[in-house]
């Protein structure tokens, strides 16, 4: 399998070629991702949630975000890795935004970064690093990093203002230098019209079917998530998988069927 780099984003964009992203955070999952089809991993600040069980995504350290690429980077060495600035690892200065994204990049192995970009003040922090050679991918739209901006996880570009705001940082993010624009939970009118406008590719999640590519969060397509949002196609019933296998091996332990002579040494 052709290795996805930067560069495919524009190829891809230009041949209507969709892009597929995927969350990941662990080594096992990334070797499953590794062997399939998928295009490029997200070690996404999501992981708060579904790995630490937070309700939101602000507790995540630099540090968790490092630990967690070095460990998706082994299982899928070949795959293009995308690591989430967490919460106030971009937001003070250019100088620690260059350092937090450059340790991602040259201690977890990650190919770029992705910002949550909800502001203009914060646009400065893509150029800062795209001068420094480190690609990016900006989030507009529903960013979870402002959940207490927004008073909830709630869909954005529902009114006029608000959609002026979603596209005018979508343009503004590619002028910055941002290699692709993660879209999340705005109707797919408007992520679809943003596409349409954009050189670079959109990639949605919960933005319609009108985007260059899609990403989902892991845990929500394998059906293991405590909620699973509207916008999540669940593609096994994963919950259901694991709890019969837990159950299969509780029972065959007190009922002595495990092990047996074949797991015996
Ligand atoms: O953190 C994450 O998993 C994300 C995706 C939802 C795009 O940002």
């Amino acid at each position: 399998m052709k290795k996805f780099t930067i560069a495919d984003f524009n190829i891809y964009k230009a041949q209507a070629q969709k892009i597929t992203m995927i969350t990941a955070y662990d080594f096992n999952h990334a070797q499953l991702i590794a062997e399939s089809l998928i295009d490029t991993i997200l070690v996404g600040d999501s992981l708060g949630m579904v790995v630490q069980g937070a309700n939101n995504t602000l507790n995540v350290s630099l540090d968790d975000i490092l630990y967690h690429t070095k460990a998706v980077r082994r299982g899928a060495p070949d795959k293009f890795i995308v690591a989430d600035m967490p919460y106030l690892s971009y937001h003070l200065d250019s100088k620690t935004t260059i350092q937090n994204a450059g340790t991602l990049i040259c201690a977890g192995g990650a190919d770029a970064v992705k910002l949550e970009i909800n502001n203009v003040n914060m646009l400065s922090q893509i150029s800062s690093l795209t001068d420094a050679q480190i690609p990016v991918i900006a989030h507009i739209g529903m960013t979870p990093q402002s959940v207490n901006v927004f008073g909830g996880f709630k869909v954005q570009g529902k009114n006029e203002a608000q959609v002026q705001h979603i596209e005018k940082m979508a343009q503004f993010a590619q002028d910055a230098g941002a290699s692709a624009i993660v879209i999340e939970c705005v109707p797919s009118s408007v992520a679809q019209k943003i596409t349409k406008t954009l050189s670079i590719p959109t990639i949605g999640i919960g933005a319609g079917n009108g985007c260059d590519g899609q990403v989902l969060v892991l845990n929500d397509l394998l059906g293991i998530s405590k909620h699973t949002p509207k916008f999540a196609k669940q593609y096994l019933d994963g919950k259901y998988l694991i709890k019969n296998a837990l159950n299969e091996f509780s029972y065959e332990v007190t009922s002595q069927a495990f092990p047996s002579d074949k797991h015996s040494y």
